[in-house]
């Protein structure tokens, strides 16, 4: 059993894979060529947003909004310790303050109230100005934007959303890529739309930011590509990549409802899932359920293994007490949900093309 699919998703795309790739060995625009563009107007249409800036990867997608705003020290972006550690890393890199707050228990995404008294804090504390905040939608699961719009608009915080796992999401027909200023996706293979390297995106409707951000991922030029305007950095797609995520964009929506039906039969036997409110549409890029300690989890986990199903524990450790981190001051006991995930969670084989007789022997092994 596989946790993650691709051959079966290849084998389907893999003619029209080879024409595009064949065309684009005939034309030789290998970095930022048509398909490139091509790739931009088909995600925006699909997410509805006026802008997808394609880029090298989900971290640059996250680290140029920054840079167009000009974050860095002194200022603090709001984030929590349970994700991947780029959305925090891209924070650091610029000399700003990660700002941790905790997540709820139910969906492991950013909470509303922590993050209000977090932002009141820092405001108090006088030593940090808060600048923005980057709520991730954990495992796809878009985090509750209506509150965090109503919060980023009352202290004058800009957002981006961390959509590396959840491009395909929505809340009600809003699609995953239209909250926040402007959100930042990853084309890493693994994730729901993936292409065969690194890519990402950002989306967004504001003009002047995607004239920014499109300046910045080509070392900072618009106009001539050899005068920088603007400090900028290579975070530019490349052809091949764009042909995959074309391709792949073709079978997508069927492959989000494979997914969605995997989720659903998994919750149907399986307690403690990670929460998906009503009226929101997870990517599904992850299955993840929790357990009561971490003994139990640790027993879970070879129990899979003694019965060659693979498993994964997203995220083992939370950003906060990662050595690379340390120089923030946090400590063991500072997000108690945060830590107790990463003590009882693990992630559970998911993809599109899971039989329904692999489901039944996760189930039973559990
Ligand atoms: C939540 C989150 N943010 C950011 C990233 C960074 O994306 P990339 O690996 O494409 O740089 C990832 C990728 O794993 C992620 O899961």
């Amino acid at each position: 059993m596989e946790f993650l699919d691709l051959k079966t998703q290849q084998d389907r795309i893999r003619k029209p894979l080879e024409k595009r790739f064949n065309a684009i060995l005939d034309h030789g625009a290998y970095i930022m060529g048509p398909e490139v563009y091509e790739l931009e107007e088909k995600l925006a249409d699909y997410c509805g947003v006026k802008h997808a800036i394609s880029c090298s990867s989900g971290t640059d997608a996250l680290l140029i909004p920054l840079m167009a705003w000009g974050v860095g020290p002194g200022d603090a972006v709001f984030t929590t310790p349970f994700t991947y550690v780029a959305t925090a890393e891209v924070i650091a890199l610029l000399g700003a303050t990660p700002v941790f707050v905790d997540v709820y228990d139910s969906t492991f995404n950013i909470d509303c109230e922590k993050l209000e008294i977090a932002i009141q804090d820092t405001i108090k504390d006088g030593k940090l100005i808060p600048k923005a905040i980057i709520p991730v939608d954990l495992f796809g699961v878009p985090a509750r934007y209506r509150l965090i719009q109503e919060i980023a608009n009352t202290y004058n915080l800009r957002v981006i959303e961390d959509a590396a796992q959840s491009f395909g999401g929505s809340i009600g027909s809003k699609k995953v890529g239209t909250f926040g200023d402007i959100a930042a996706t990853s084309f890493y293979p693994a994730k729901p739309l993936g292409c065969y390297g690194d890519g990402g995106a950002m989306f967004t409707n504001d003009d002047h930011l995607a004239e920014q951000c499109k300046a910045i991922r080509i070392h900072g030029t618009s106009l001539d590509k050899y005068n920088s305007e603007v400090i900028g950095l290579n975070g530019r797609l490349d052809s091949m990549q764009a042909a995959v995520l074309l391709e792949k964009l073709t079978i997508f929506d069927e492959e989000l409802a494979m997914r969605s039906k995997v989720s659903n039969y998994y919750r149907k036997y399986l307690n403690d899932a990670q929460c998906i409110p009503e009226n929101y549409h997870s990517s599904h890029a992850l299955f993840s359920i929790t357990f009561d300690s971490h003994k139990k989890r640790e027993e879970i986990v070879n129990t899979l293994k003694q019965n060659n199903i693979p498993s994964v524990i997203y995220y083992k450790y939370p950003i906060h007490l990662m050595k690379g981190f340390g120089y923030l001051g946090y400590k063991d006991g500072d997000f108690p949900i945060s830590e107790g995930l990463s003590q009882k969670i693990v992630s559970l084989p998911m993809h599109p093309y899971l039989q329904k007789e692999e489901i039944d022997q996760v189930i039973e092994s559990i």
